[in-house]
């Protein structure tokens, strides 16, 4: 029982939300009577183990926060029994080593951590339990991700200069799953490096080859204003 790994979410929520052009970060916007945040949150707290109703993936869900979010703590879901909340980063990277690090003392090196961006609230728990299953014997980890349906092209100053193979290039999106160490190196040994724009490329970097498993393609990130709609809609089909 001890040998089995424990599974931990790291929610990075630091981010100023620039493109969106709002007047608050994108996590806190509005949508379905809700703020994104909350939406996303309340996927991975309710998120269980295939097949068995009564148990929860997540021991908890480490939120990385700004210090001086006044958003933040008017969230009913900053209370809950299994939010963890920790310090924000400069960048992306940082705000989850910073989750990772604030939980040191409880997480074994084995145990498997799932990434996930706040600005993703249409995550659904099928896509959350097939990353999991396909990945829980893995000796490195992986992510979400999806194929290109589009018609790829090399592109430089304004004009195509090849065609690219559609089937060697994915779109990474998130949970990204790793161990809690392996995860923990990579972003240590990576930090500062601006490459560095999900935990996948920090391995990548250090030689590791991250698995793929496809996902959906409503695991949208609420980026610019349009995708607030897009996501209402998603959510609405769900
Ligand atoms: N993020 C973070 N800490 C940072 C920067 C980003 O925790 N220093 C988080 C964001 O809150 C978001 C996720 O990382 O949930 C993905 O980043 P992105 O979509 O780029 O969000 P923002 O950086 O907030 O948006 P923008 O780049 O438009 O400013
Ligand atoms: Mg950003």
């Amino acid at each position: 029982m001890s040998n089995q790994p424990h599974y931990w979410a790291i929610v990075p929520a630091a981010g100023v939300g620039k493109r969106m052009l709002a007047d608050r970060p994108k996590q806190y916007l509005p949508l379905r009577g809700q703020t994104v945040l909350e939406h996303t949150l309340s996927r991975l707290l309710s998120a269980k183990i295939a097949d068995i109703a009564s148990a929860e993936i997540f021991t908890a869900v480490v939120v990385a926060i700004t210090d001086t979010d006044p958003y933040w703590p008017e969230l009913d879901v900053s209370k809950h029994p299994r939010i963890v909340t920790a310090a924000g980063g400069k960048e992306r990277a940082d705000s989850v080593l910073s989750g990772l690090k604030h939980i040191r003392d409880r997480a074994a090196a084995n145990d498997w951590v799932l990434v996930h961006d706040a600005a993703r609230p249409c995550v659904t728990p099928a896509d959350i339990q097939a990353l999991i299953a396909q990945l829980q014997d893995d000796p490195v980890g992986g992510i979400l991700a999806l194929a290109s349906h589009d018609t790829l092209k090399q592109v430089q100053n304004g004009r195509i200069t090849a065609s690219v193979d559609r089937s060697r290039v994915w779109r990474a999106l998130t949970p990204q799953m790793f161990r809690y160490q392996l995860l923990t190196d990579a972003l240590t040994q990576t930090a500062g490096n601006p490459a560095i724009t999900d935990e996948a490329s920090a391995l990548e970097l250090l030689g590791y080859k991250p698995a793929i498993v496809e996902g959906r393609p409503d695991n949208i990130k609420i980026t610019r204003p349009e995708d607030l709609a897009l996501a209402t809609f998603y959510l609405e089909q769900q």
